[in-house]
């Protein structure tokens, strides 16, 4: 039997919701100030279906599920994540080199920092042309061999803050095991000034390794790897078994969809510059200060977590449709889709009991504007209920951009009152927050992604799951590799 829905604050938070169906819209009080900003972020929740009462009811189960304690159990290194017994210390990534952390006794800042030290010089040898492939030509060309963790983050990093990255090379990203993937991303580069980073926390993913063969061989077998590869990975061991001399590091400490402040993103490192990955993880840093102080009812991460939770437990919408009102940002939705879905996506507590309620939502989501010539008819007047959270950033306040995202908010919300005939009539309600970005610039970009990763940590412990594990996907991949297996054998055989 779960306790959750046993605690004091769930149960009145279900009567409440049950007074709001019969109250309808005409209990939601007034929702001016259903406003929170910090540094360079805005979260207006003035759209959601809630009164004050609904937050402090959210407040309780938050102090119920002991939420301010479980902050400070990850911040401080504890083993929050339960079936592995590790910490999940994405946050030290970004803590400043004065920092003490200790894990086991050991402080490990001084290693973090050396791995950060690493990339900074990676990052400027190449920036500086003084990277040679074995023929003694400049590295122009660089490849993101990574799939999950290993992709997304890196990518979405890059394509938001392009306007960042050194003109003077170029970036790509192989991430499948589509036979053709890697032949179309090197159809017009030169294996003499490519370089291939191999992100892989296991080392053991078989599309990346699948990757990796083919670009060893493409490089030429015989050149060896310290001129064109790099490993990173938690799993140095493999690495060095395939031959590869450039490794830096991650922990197992840090999952692989909490690793955009690690060496996972090092090519967006040496895209942009060690000084703009830095201002990244000053952003991060800059709202886990913000996470770890602030009081619940004004904790930004906090309140994104407590309002899903009404959303998906007491209204019963499912899934959170994410639209962002700037490309810069476009790719942030698949890297939020894994980061919630591969954390929350979880049917059993930490106990390994099944639960009786749900968790972790359908998240998608797309250029918010475009959607309007996609999906947006099903948006408004279809039979499923969505729960939205919106983008936009404020130096885009005078274009029509902002204006048709406040529109989009206005109608999804508030409704379009049946005129003439039901065919106009949209009914409303959509629960929206609207989080405004100052700009989308390198510490903003790190504020988001840290603001995201605590949000979905928060809601774990409301739901009292794991956040940091993925036995779903572990089980699937063995099944998967003994599938390959056979295909292997098979061509193998065939030839
Ligand atoms: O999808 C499972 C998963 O392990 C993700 O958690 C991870 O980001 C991805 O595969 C890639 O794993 P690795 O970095 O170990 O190659």
């Amino acid at each position: 039997m779960n306790l959750l829905t046993q605690f004091k604050s769930w149960n009145a938070l279900k009567e409440h919701a049950q007074q709001m169906r019969v109250l309808g819209a005409c209990g939601l009080t007034d929702q001016n100030n259903f406003n929170i900003k910090i540094q360079n972020i805005e979260l207006d929740y003035s759209n959601q279906n809630i009164t004050n009462k609904t937050i402090d009811l959210l407040v309780d189960l938050a102090i119920e599920c002991k939420v301010p304690e479980k902050i400070q159990d990850l911040l401080n290194g504890e083993c929050v994540n339960i079936s592995q017994n590790i910490p999940a210390l994405h946050t030290a990534l970004r803590l400043p080199q004065s920092s003490t952390l200790e894990k086991e006794g050991v402080n490990i800042i001084p290693e973090i920092q050396a791995v950060l030290e690493k990339m900074k010089q990676i990052a400027n040898q190449i920036r500086s042309l003084a990277w040679h492939g074995r023929t003694g030509k400049p590295i122009v060309d660089i490849v993101n061999i990574g799939i999950g963790g290993s992709d997304f983050g890196p990518r979405f990093c890059l394509d938001a803050l392009s306007e960042y990255a050194a003109s003077n090379l170029n970036y790509h990203f192989i991430s499948d095991a589509d036979p053709r993937a890697f032949e179309r991303a090197v159809k017009k580069l030169n294996p003499e000034t490519t370089l291939f980073i191999v992100s892989s926390k296991s080392f053991t993913t078989y599309e990346t390794l699948y990757n990796f063969e083919k670009a060893r061989q493409w490089i030429g077998d015989s050149a060896g790897l310290e001129h064109h590869f790099i490993a990173v990975t938690a799993n140095e061991h493999a690495a060095k078994k395939l031959g590869f001399e450039n490794i830096l590091p991650i922990w197992d400490w840090v999952g692989g969809r909490y690793s955009f402040c690690s060496a996972i993103n090092l090519i967006a490192c040496i895209a942009l510059g060690y000084d703009v990955f830095e201002q990244i993880l000053a952003g991060a840093h800059n709202m886990d200060e913000h996470f770890a102080k602030t009081p619940l009812e004004q904790n930004i991460p906090v309140l994104l977590a407590l309002l899903g939770v009404w959303n998906i437990n007491f209204l019963h919408i499912p899934t959170l449709l994410l639209w962002v009102y700037t490309q810069q940002l476009a790719l942030f939705v698949p890297y939020v889709q894994q980061l919630d879905m591969e954390s929350n996506g979880k049917s059993f507590d930490i106990n390994g009991n099944s639960v009786n309620y749900a968790t972790g939502p359908i998240v998608w989501g797309s250029i918010g504007n475009q959607a309007q010539h996609s999906y947006y008819q099903l948006i408004c007047q279809g039979t499923h209920k969505v729960a939205g959270d919106f983008f936009s950033v404020n130096e885009f306040k005078h274009d029509a951009i902002n204006a048709l995202c406040e529109a989009k908010i206005q109608v999804l919300n508030k409704g379009v009152p049946c005129v003439d005939s039901t065919a106009g009539y949209i009914p409303g309600g959509m629960p929206i927050n609207h989080i405004r970005l100052d700009a989308c610039i390198p510490f903003i970009l790190g504020q988001l992604v840290a603001l995201y990763e605590h949000k979905i940590y928060v809601q774990s412990i409301i739901w009292n799951i794991n956040a940091f594990d993925q036995p779903g996907v572990d089980s699937a991949k063995q099944i998967q590799h003994s599938c390959v297996d056979v295909l292997n054998s098979l061509a193998v055989s065939a030839n």
